[in-house]
């Protein structure tokens, strides 16, 4: 049976009626039309479906709507302001670590959970923060450098 329930979502707080099953990705996509988290494998194993629970990089595939209420959600459109991109979202692109950009989105929300406790990650750091997820085009090295990048960036 359904249940309403009150999430917040880059800011924005939705009231909305979920199934105890319905996945954050699921109600994200479905009913809020915010399609920028993409749905991948849908069982938890590629990352593309990451957003960022109180700060936390989350696979929205993996976790209940119902266990986020009242607890800030961001995904890909929450980020950057007033039509600007973020700084990781300008270094993908600077970096040429975007190829198909299936996995581009949860790349970037895993990301910016290490960016937000390490101003100045190293290789390993990086490699360690985007381990959930899964890229088939680019060889992670450039996103590797894209991550470097945004960090110098916004040093
Ligand atoms: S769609 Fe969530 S981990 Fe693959
Ligand atoms: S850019 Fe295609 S899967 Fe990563």
């Amino acid at each position: 049976m359904k249940q309403l329930i009150s999430l917040e979502i880059n800011g924005e707080v939705h009231e909305l009626a979920v199934a105890p099953q319905d996945s954050l990705l699921r109600v994200l996509r479905e009913d809020l039309g915010l399609i920028g988290t993409k749905k991948g494998c849908d069982s938890g194993g590629c990352g593309s479906c990451t957003v960022n629970v109180e700060g936390k990089a989350v696979y929205s595939c993996m976790t209940y709507a119902m266990s986020v209420q009242d607890r800030p959600i961001v995904t890909i459109e929450g980020v950057g302001e007033n039509g600007k991109l973020d700084p990781l979202q300008q270094a993908f692109i600077d970096a040429g670590a975007v190829q198909c950009g299936y996995c581009t989105c949860g790349t970037i929300m895993a990301a910016r959970e290490l960016l937000a406790t390490v101003s100045s990650p190293d290789e390993e750091q990086i490699r360690h923060a985007i381990a959930g997820n899964l890229c088939r085009c680019t060889g992670y090295q450039k996103i590797v450098d894209a991550i470097k990048l945004a960090a110098a960036n916004s040093a």
